[in-house]
């Protein structure tokens, strides 16, 4: 009888182990994309620097509608290519799923969001709680990205494409150079550091 006690304690001891050690353990999955939106719950806030209307008031959170526009669609038409809301060269650029292609997806993600904070900034499902995102290391290692003029290359050629070329490396509508330093003050959204 002893023994059998001893026997469902030692059992209880470790099921309970098991489950501690899953609660408490970095989870090791799959890494997706949240979406912009999910970003915005925190983001929107007044006191850490409304990033999310910075990025609602830029070009990218319109980069999938412009991909509906008679430019682009007028465009699709006389070089005879696919429509370019269908249009993965297209799509690469100026949507985030498809920037990360492959890469799994929220409910919460939406499209019609365009470039959102992830294209630069990662895929956010691990990095997302806020005490990760606090400590520069967690955020790190959980996937996120500072960004930095890197963030833009994949997208923004640095020679403009004077000819309209179609290329999965330039825009046939990026016309003008590329410059970080004045680029990104157009879409500057910093952390309000004195909350
Ligand atoms: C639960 C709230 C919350 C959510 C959701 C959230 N953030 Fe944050 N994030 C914060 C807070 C709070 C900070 C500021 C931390 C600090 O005080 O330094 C922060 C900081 C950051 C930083 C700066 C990190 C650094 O180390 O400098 C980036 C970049 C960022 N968030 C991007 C995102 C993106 C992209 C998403 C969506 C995928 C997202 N955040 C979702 C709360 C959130
Ligand atoms: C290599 C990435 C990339 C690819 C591929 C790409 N785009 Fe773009 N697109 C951009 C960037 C970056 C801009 C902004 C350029 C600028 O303003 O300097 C842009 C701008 C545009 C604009 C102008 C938007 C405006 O506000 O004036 C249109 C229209 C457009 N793209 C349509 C398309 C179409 C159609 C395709 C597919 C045939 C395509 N793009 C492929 C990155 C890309
Ligand atoms: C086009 C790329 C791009 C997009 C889209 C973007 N960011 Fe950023 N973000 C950057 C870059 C680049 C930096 C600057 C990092 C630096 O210089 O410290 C940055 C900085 C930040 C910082 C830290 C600012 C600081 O002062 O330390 C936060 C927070 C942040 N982004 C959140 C967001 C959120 C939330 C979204 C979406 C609503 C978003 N970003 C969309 C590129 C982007
Ligand atoms: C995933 C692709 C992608 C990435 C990454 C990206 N961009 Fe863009 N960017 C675009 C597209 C597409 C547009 C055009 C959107 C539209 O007008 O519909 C654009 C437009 C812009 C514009 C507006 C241009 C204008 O003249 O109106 C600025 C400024 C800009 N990007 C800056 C940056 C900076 C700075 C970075 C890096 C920190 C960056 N972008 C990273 C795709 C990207």
């Amino acid at each position: 009888m002893k023994y059998i006690s001893y026997l469902i304690f030692v059992i209880f001891i470790a099921v309970l182990l098991y489950f501690l050690n899953n609660a408490l353990e970095p989870k090791s999955e799959v890494l997706h994309i949240t979406g912009s939106a999910k970003c915005g719950e925190c983001h929107q806030l007044k006191n850490i620097g409304d990033q999310q209307s910075l990025w609602k008031s830029s070009k990218h959170s319109e980069a999938y509608q412009t991909l509906l526009s008679t430019e682009a669609t007028n465009f699709a038409k006389s070089n005879n290519i696919e429509e370019p809301v269908k249009n993965r060269l297209c799509l690469k650029c100026h949507t985030t799923e498809f920037h990360f292609e492959g890469t799994p997806k929220t409910s919460g993600y939406d499209i019609n969001e365009g470039v959102g904070c992830e294209s630069c900034h990662g895929a956010g499902s691990k990095y997302s709680p806020a005490w990760i995102m606090k400590d520069e290391n967690l955020f790190k290692s959980s996937g996120g990205i500072k960004g930095d003029e890197s963030s833009c290359k994949p997208c923004h050629s640095l020679k403009g494409n004077k000819e309209k070329k179609i290329s999965e490396n330039i825009c046939p509508f990026q016309t003008e150079d590329f410059d970080y330093r004045t680029e990104f003050q157009k879409i500057i959204h910093p952390l309000n550091k004195d909350k």
